[in-house]
């Protein structure tokens, strides 16, 4: 597969010696360019822990998976192409900058999508965002989709599609779909997830090879109901205390 298993890599600054330095889990290599994990800090690695962690209670939860959902987003914004922009500072001098170009929108897939709207929110304001209801058809299996409403203008828009868990890609995959359908082209859609797994991940690589996928972690696997392993259990539950 493209996807390589999690390896257990020394963490912490490199000034400490190597026999002091706490060891943790984290996500493997990705052979896929169009696959970005977020670099695998100190800093993300204890806030994926407190998440994971059963333990954890739903304010801690919201509060910590917020801190990962905003590292999510601004490694999507550098996604977007930006075009060079000269400003004059307040002691009369240029710095050659650059600047945003082209417009954006979020698109959730509900519920638990819902729950990173937020994070988008504060790094965009007044971002358009849209929302797709998909869910699993208890007769056949198979994702189906229910809702749907996006901006009119999305074709003409750069996607950050929001979605926590890639667990089978299944879901995610429709949302694809239906944006494809409404004439947004693949390289134009971003989707965000905090935990993937390496299935889900194959599964968008392969079947979408100029989307780009962000995500904060790659698992080990799939369990027999498609729950994310080692993973944070069911996030939406967690995050809207539906347990
Ligand atoms: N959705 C979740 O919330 N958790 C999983 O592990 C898989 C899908």
């Amino acid at each position: 597969t493209g996807v390589e298993g999690c390896a257990a890599a020394p963490i912490g600054p490199s000034y400490r010696e190597k026999d002091e330095k706490p060891k943790a889990t984290v996500s493997g290599k990705i052979k896929f360019d169009t696959v970005h994990v977020l670099p695998q800090t100190p800093q993300l690695i204890a806030l994926l822990t407190i998440i994971r962690d059963k333990n954890t209670q739903r304010g801690d939860f919201i509060f910590y998976s917020n801190r990962i959902i905003r590292l999510l987003v601004e490694e999507g914004l550098n996604h977007l192409p930006v075009k060079e922009h000269e400003v004059t500072t307040p002691l009369g001098r240029t710095y050659a900058g650059v600047r945003f170009e082209g417009k954006i929108c979020g698109v959730s897939i509900m519920r638990a999508g819902e729950s990173m709207e937020q994070g988008l929110r504060d790094c965009c304001r007044s971002v358009r965002i849209g929302k797709i209801l998909i869910q699993r058809d208890e007769e056949t299996a198979q994702p189906k989709l229910f809702y749907h409403k996006l901006p009119n203008d999305i074709a003409d828009r750069w996607v950050l599609l929001l979605d926590p868990m890639n667990a089978t890609g299944g879901s995610a995959s429709m949302a694809v779909q239906v944006l494809k359908e409404k004439g947004v082209a693949e390289e134009r859609i971003l989707f965000l997830n905090l935990i993937a797994s390496p299935e889900g991940i194959e599964h968008f690589a392969s079947k979408y090879p100029k989307l780009r996928v962000i995500t904060a972690f790659i698992d080990e696997g799939l369990d027999e109901k498609n729950y994310i392993v080692p993973g944070l259990g069911d996030f939406g539950d967690r995050h809207f205390g539906t347990l």
